[in-house]
């Protein structure tokens, strides 16, 4: 491919500049041209379109791979795109089936379905959703992609592949109009949602396993500092006996808002402090944005000075806008030295025995300017695979351009280690660099709600690890909001809390016992829940399908399960129904309602869970942190079918590393079938190296009756007797 790219961005670039000048694309461009005049297969149920003009797919940010040519569209191919060209811009649309309900499209506002909305495909700082011109039709982040369902159940995918900006239409027809050249149009059709997302993973990749504790409950705010108040926030968990496993040092632990400083008098001894977080189970996280004071002396913009990494202004000069510390200048990330560099910087602040880290303000952001972000003519140089081009081209994979380098230079810091990189800007694709939150919300039950639809459509756009600010960030949680967003945020893929700074406490005591109590239930819930979660996103990164999903998942042939918006589903086989949901819309077939903590049916704030006929739920005791040996018991919690029986999976490793890469796992599916009053559990396959554990297992069977227990060694099966004890 590359040898193509070349030739092929002067033809990109011509047709920028011809679009401006021919004479002749002003007269075609009064009618919509026909259907791409190159299409194919490019794969199982995948067709690529490219735009007249373009002779071979170009490089591409959003997909992992450059698709090939499998053969020749089938005559009877459903979905095409059109595309047209006018003033400039260029306008594709898509016919696409009646009755087809809308999603994906990334992060903005709104319902969960996306049909007949605006959006906008520009990376925007927006505070509370609340931009003047765009209130939430634009987000940090941006995602050229739509999943279609058809009223029978079929789906289909469509994947503008462009980064430069664009709106996006959704209605009876799709509509793109974007700022930049003619793009390749990718469309996937299949028999399901499901089957969508996988072709949407095979294009775009999928997220890497996260290590097991960015699977906790973690706590932040704007900031806690001094270590010795971070300190104290991580005892007062361990005190209080909430499980946690991450703390983060949001900006105030820089010295000076200076990326890659630490506070001499407020974080004097950054690595004996994350030694102290690590002695309390507490793993951390620490903020860099991609601002760098402009300021000679400081190291790290002296070193970029040196190596000319910054983005340029139209006339070539260095761009400086403001942000925390100052005036900064942003580094260019489309080059590769300046991503090389940036990894680079990570090597001595891993040192310091930091975790993850949290890139923030990378849309980017610049305070006092229109548009809170750096002018479109800004100049970015590209390198390798990427073309020179203006920010309108680049802006919006800014964020994905500097999470990769960051993923690149954590990796070479920690080579035995998985990285955990939270971004806040990310395109299509950036799942395979960073998990995401949903920016600066508030704390407003508005917000919560629409924290169901947002982390959901992220999930159907290929971002499986997502979650909003529990409790809301700006403004006031009353404790009931909070009470009740913890009892929810314990079920989003990303489970943190955040806070404004300047508002009040936030942490799951500042509400008072009761709520207290709430979040101590909802934080164990997600830890019993463990085992079942880190298989989800075991599974995941390998086939793609979003960790919390629609409920429509469950029946994609059920209409009423299409706007299904306030509960939802975690993987297959759990349903979670927030405890305010009104008449939620649930899937036909058995559900049974479990409980995971003595208290959660009883409590005012905790959601109900259901889990499927069928499934067998893996689950493991509370602990405080997953550091801590949880599957002593490991619990298999039974929901049997209609015929008796259901199956369930478990996945198992170091937590950590990349030993799984070697077949140093375990993934058991056990099967449990009940004839004549008894419940036989057994193992029925399993994969992977890794010896089995020898521990105690916890069978229950949920029915109607109540729950029936045994204990067991799994190796040798379990039976569960269903007659209720002779009293
Ligand atoms: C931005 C982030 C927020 C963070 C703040 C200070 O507003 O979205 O999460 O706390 O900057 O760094």
């Amino acid at each position: 491919m590359r040898k193509h790219v070349a030739s092929l961005f002067s033809l990109l670039l011509l047709s920028v500049v011809s679009a401006n000048v021919s004479a002749s694309e002003k007269k075609a461009a009064m009618a919509v041209s026909p259907a791409a005049d190159r299409s194919a297969l490019a794969g199982d149920g995948i067709a690529m379109f490219l735009p007249p003009g373009i002779a071979d797919y170009p490089a591409s940010l959003a997909l992992a791979k450059t698709p090939v040519s499998v053969g020749p569209l089938p005559a009877d191919w459903p979905i095409a795109p059109k595309f047209s060209r006018k003033a400039g811009k260029t306008f594709v649309s898509v016919t696409v089936p009646e009755g087809s309900d809308l999603y994906g499209t990334g992060e903005v506002t709104g319902p969960l379905r996306r049909n007949d909305r605006s959006i906008e495909l520009w990376n925007t700082d927006n505070f509370g959703y609340a931009d003047k011109q765009a209130a939430g039709r634009r987000l940090y982040q941006s995602h050229p992609w739509v999943l279609g369902v058809r009223k029978d159940g079929s789906a289909f995918g469509l994947l503008f592949d462009s980064t430069w900006r664009a709106e996006l239409r959704t209605g009876r027809k799709i509509k793109l109009s974007s700022d930049g050249p003619p793009m390749p149009v990718i469309v996937v059709d299949r028999d399901s949602p499901q089957a969508v997302m996988r072709g949407l993973a095979e294009l775009t990749g999928t997220m890497p396993l996260p290590p097991r504790w960015a699977l906790g409950y973690q706590q932040s705010r704007w900031s806690y500092y001094p270590d010795s108040e971070a300190l104290r926030i991580a005892d007062e968990f361990r005190k209080r006996k909430i499980p946690a496993d991450v703390l983060w040092m949001d900006i105030d632990y820089m010295d000076g808002f200076r990326v890659f400083t630490f506070s001499p008098e407020h974080f004097p001894d950054p690595k004996r402090f994350n030694a102290d977080l690590r002695a309390r189970g507490f793993h951390s996280v620490w903020m860099i944005d991609p601002g760098v004071k402009s300021e000679p002396g400081y190291g790290v913009y002296d070193s970029g000075q040196a190596r000319d990494v910054w983005v340029k202004d139209a006339k070539g000069k260095d761009y400086e806008g403001e942000v925390w510390p100052g005036m900064t200048k942003y580094p260019d990330f489309t080059r590769p030295d300046t991503r090389r560099w940036w990894a680079d910087l990570y090597r001595d602040f891993m040192a310091q025995g930091v975790d993850g880290v949290w890139n923030d303000m990378n849309e980017p952001a610049v305070f006092n300017v229109p548009g809170h972000t750096m002018p479109a003519d800004n100049q970015h140089r590209g390198g390798g695979d990427m073309a020179a081009g203006p920010h309108l081209q680049y802006h919006n994979v800014y964020g994905m351009l500097m999470v990769q380098a960051t993923r690149e230079g954590i990796e070479a810091a920690n080579p035995e280690r998985r990285p955990f990189v939270l971004t806040r800007a990310n395109f299509l694709g950036g799942h395979r660099y960073a998990a995401t939150w949903t920016g600066d919300n508030v704390s407003t039950w508005e917000h919560l709600k629409l924290s169901i639809p947002m982390s959901i459509n992220l999930g159907l756009s290929g971002q499986p690890f997502s979650g909003p600010d529990i409790g809301g960030f700006g403004g006031e949680a009353t404790p009931d909001l909070w009470g009740h967003w913890i009892a929810l945020g314990a079920f989003y893929p990303f489970s943190r809390a955040h806070a404004m700074k300047d508002t009040g406490r936030k942490e799951p005591w500042a509400f008072g016992p009761e709520v207290e109590k709430a979040a101590r239930i909802a934080i164990e819930r997600r830890y019993r829940l463990l085992p079942y979660l880190y298989t989800l996103f075991r599974d995941s990164s390998i086939d793609g399908l979003p960790v919390m999903r629609p409920m429509f998942f469950a029946d994609p042939r059920d209409a009423d399960l299409r706007r299904e918006e306030q509960a939802f589903l975690l993987g297959e086989d759990l349903l979670v129904v927030p405890k305010w949901a009104r008449a939620p819309k649930l899937p036909k077939g058995v559900w049974r309602k479990i409980s995971l903590v003595e208290g959660d049916g009883k409590d005012a704030y905790q959601a109900e869970l259901k889990l499927r006929g069928g499934a067998i739920l893996p689950l493991g005791k509370v602990v405080q942190n997953t550091g801590e040996e949880s599957l002593g018991p490991l619990t298999l919690l039974i929901s049997l079918d209609e015929k008796g029986e259901a199956r369930g999976r478990l996945y198992e490793d170091a937590g950590d590393g990349y030993g799984y890469r070697q077949g140093d796992y375990l993934l058991t599916t056990y099967r449990a079938e009940s004839r004549d009053g008894l419940v036989r559990v057994d193992i029925e396959g399993a994969e992977g190296k890794r010896a089995r554990p020898s521990r105690e297992i916890v069978v229950q069977v949920t029915t109607d009756e109540g729950v029936f227990t045994a204990k067991g060694d799994e190796s040798a099966g379990i039976s569960v007797s269903l007659q209720p004890p002779v009293l």
